[in-house]
C-alpha cells in the first residue's frame, strides 16, 4: 500500500517573507510524527495569506500531491487578509462543520477569542482539509480534539488506513 501523506501549510505574510520563523509548520510536524503510527510523510508549503494562492496550494496537495490529510494553520481570524477558510470552501466538494464546531469549543476553554477563530474543515476528492489557527499553542489543542475521529474519516473518503500512538489519541472506529 502507497505511503500516506500529510500535507501542512503555512499561512501567513510575514512567514512566507522570511521576516520571521514559521512555528506553526514545525508544530504540526511534530504533532504527526507524535501521534500517527502508520507509515505517512509530510508535504510541507509556507504561503502567503492569498485566497488564490491558497486554493492553488490546496488543489496541489489534495490532487498532485495525493494528500489524504492537509492541516493549515494561520489566517482563521476577521482579518482583511485572513482567507484561508474561504480558500478551503472554495476548493472542497463538502464542508464538515463539525470539525470548526469541536475546536472552538475546546479552544473556548482556554481562550476568550476563540470565538473569533473562522476555522473550517471539508473534503475535497480523497482528502481532508483542516484549518487551525495560527498560534502554536492553538495547534495541539484543537488536534486533540478533532484527530479521535479523522483515521475513519479518512477511511470513509477511502484513503489509507492511519493508525495512532493510543497513548496520546486513540483513534475510533465504530463497530461494523
Ligand atoms: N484557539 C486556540 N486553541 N488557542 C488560541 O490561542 N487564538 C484565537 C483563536 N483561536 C487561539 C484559538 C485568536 S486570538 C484568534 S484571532 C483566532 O483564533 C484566529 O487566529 P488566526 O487568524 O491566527 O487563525
Amino acid at each position: 500500500m502507497s505511503i500516506a501523506r500529510i500535507g501542512i501549510v503555512t499561512v501567513s505574510d510575514r512567514a512566507s517573507r522570511g521576516e520571521y520563523e514559521d512555528r506553526g509548520g514545525p508544530a504540526i510536524l511534530a504533532y504527526m510524527q507524535e501521534v500517527v503510527t502508520s507509515p505517512w510523510e509530510p508535504v510541507a508549503r509556507v504561503i502567503a495569506d492569498e485566497q488564490a494562492l491558497i486554493e492553488r496550494t490546496l488543489i496541489e496537495l489534495v490532487d498532485v500531491e495525493r494528500c489524504c490529510l492537509v492541516v493549515t494553520t494561520g489566517g482563521t481570524g476577521p482579518a482583511r487578509r485572513d482567507v484561508p477558510p474561504e480558500a478551503t470552501e472554495a476548493v472542497c466538494e463538502k464542508m464538515m462543520p463539525g470539525f470548526g464546531e469541536l475546536m472552538r469549543k475546546v479552544s473556548l476553554e482556554k481562550v476568550p477569542t476563540a470565538i473569533l477563530s473562522r476555522q473550517t474543515a471539508g473534503i475535497r476528492g480523497g482528502a481532508l482539509i483542516v484549518n487551525l489557527p495560527g498560534q502554536p499553542k492553538a495547534i495541539g489543542e484543537c488536534l486533540d480534539a478533532v484527530f479521535p475521529a479523522i483515521p475513519y474519516c479518512i477511511d470513509l473518503i477511502e484513503g489509507p488506513f492511519l493508525t495512532t500512538n493510543e497513548a496520546r489519541i486513540k483513534a475510533f472506529r465504530p463497530k461494523k
